[in-house]
């Protein structure tokens, strides 16, 4: 084996995105060991992760957006359905629906949390709803309870896209769970990662997970809420009459080197998201007592896991700084990059004029959402130095402090 010393030492960057394990477990992976008990990496990626979160069933597969594809369409969102989701948010949701032949309609946020809208969802709600998409976004999940009672009021299937909360905490339970679907995304920036790219579906609903699995794995027949694999015997299957697929799936699966890097990340979990909020602390401190830069709000229901620090800025209406002005002053003084919101997903170009049976896609569905969206300043936190986090919190500080708290 040649110079993979260093990078299975686990001691050599203990904070490290990646910390040895990740490697050690590719290379046992690859070397042909399976994780244990005769089990896939994937397998025991699912498992673990049912047991870190506290779910019934664990579907892995390629990523977020596979993952909410798989999801909606165990909701049995199909053509003309409608699907209610957020109007502040990332496409990928939206694309789910209309990949099935759905209708995306998009509720109004609220501004305090960022999050879907109760209210606006009873009034978007038709015959023709068919499911409800959630999203926690930053971190913070989103309130859960009133959107499920709506849900039971009309028969709907609510799927909470957590990709950038995970181990975020909802009256004590590990935020995703609590819906009848929930996805996360492992995507490189995002709580852990499988290397790049990967998600994992969750259920506690046996039906709905076999659905998203069979979806997710190309149909295949023997397929059930916990196992990917056939059991079996070969002569079974070993067989011209063998009836192999009985749904129209895709090939959204993990594969094997992907969740042996996922099963080392989730083994220490607990350890990613208290450093981010840990960044989180220091950036609070950092605004506290400022007008102008309002960081969401978190109820006592709720444990955030901030993805990002994220800010509603209010500085153009209250300082006359533009956005883009403090952006430009942040970096000048040493602070980093920050991202802006992503634009409202109806206002992106592969949506913006579009209709979707009737439903026009246009400027106006969510005016509190469109405003907001302009305003969201998000800050990493996933800094693997704290002393480097204090330095810039600092900075922002000073830059808060010189406008005029
Ligand atoms: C809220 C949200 N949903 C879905 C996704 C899609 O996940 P992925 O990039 O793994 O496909 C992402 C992240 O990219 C996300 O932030």
């Amino acid at each position: 084996m040649e110079n993979v010393g260093p990078m299975l030492d686990p001691t050599r960057d203990p904070f490290g995105k990646y910390n040895g394990k990740e490697a050690g477990y590719v290379l046992r992976m690859l070397s042909g060991e399976d994780a244990g008990g005769g089990r896939s990496w994937t397998q025991a990626l699912e498992e673990k992760f049912c047991e870190k979160v506290g779910a019934q069933y664990a579907i892995a597969c390629n990523s977020g957006t596979s993952g909410l594809h798989a999801a909606m369409y165990a909701a049995g969102v199909g053509p003309g359905d409608e699907v209610i989701g957020p109007g502040l948010t990332v496409v990928m949701d939206s694309y789910a629906a209309v990949h099935l032949g759905g209708v995306p309609v998009f509720a109004d946020v609220i501004a305090g949390t960022h999050a879907i809208d109760p209210k606006d969802i009873k009034r978007k709600i038709t015959p023709r709803t068919k499911a409800i998409i959630t999203v926690s976004l930053q971190g913070l999940p989103v309130d859960i309870d009133p959107i499920m009672e709506i849900a039971r009021q009309h028969k709907l299937i609510v799927v909470d896209d957590s990709a950038q909360t995970l181990m975020g905490r909802y009256k004590g339970k590990v935020a995703g769970t609590q819906a009848h679907i929930g996805v996360y995304s492992f995507e490189n920036k995002k709580h852990m990662t499988c290397g790049s790219e990967g998600g994992m579906i969750v259920s506690d609903d046996a039906d709905l997970a076999t659905r998203a699995r069979k979806f997710a794995g190309i149909g295949y027949r023997h397929m059930t809420a916990t196992a990917g694999r056939t059991h079996l015997a070969m002569s079974t299957v070993q067989d011209p009459d063998y009836l192999r697929f009985d749904t129209i799936g895709l090939n959204y699966r993990m594969n094997e080197v992907s969740a042996a890097v996922g099963l080392a990340q989730l083994e220490r979990i607990e350890a990613t998201v208290a450093r981010r909020r840990k960044v989180a602390a220091m950036f609070l401190e950092a605004v506290a007592g400022c007008s102008w830069m309002v960081p969401q709000t978190v109820s006592a229901d709720v444990v955030h896991s901030y993805y990002t620090f994220a800010v509603d800025y209010r500085g153009l209406d209250s300082r006359g700084v533009a956005w883009k002005d403090f952006y430009n002053r942040y970096l000048a003084k040493g602070g980093d990059g920050f991202y802006g919101a992503c634009k409202n997903p109806y206002l992106e170009p592969a949506f913006r004029g579009k209709e979707y049976a009737g439903y026009r896609l246009e400027p106006g569905l969510c005016p509190v959402a469109e405003a907001l969206q302009k305003r969201i300043m998000q800050f990493k936190t996933n800094y693997r130095d704290l002393d480097e986090a204090r330095g810039k919190t600092r900075i922002l500080a000073a830059l808060i402090d010189e406008i005029g708290r």
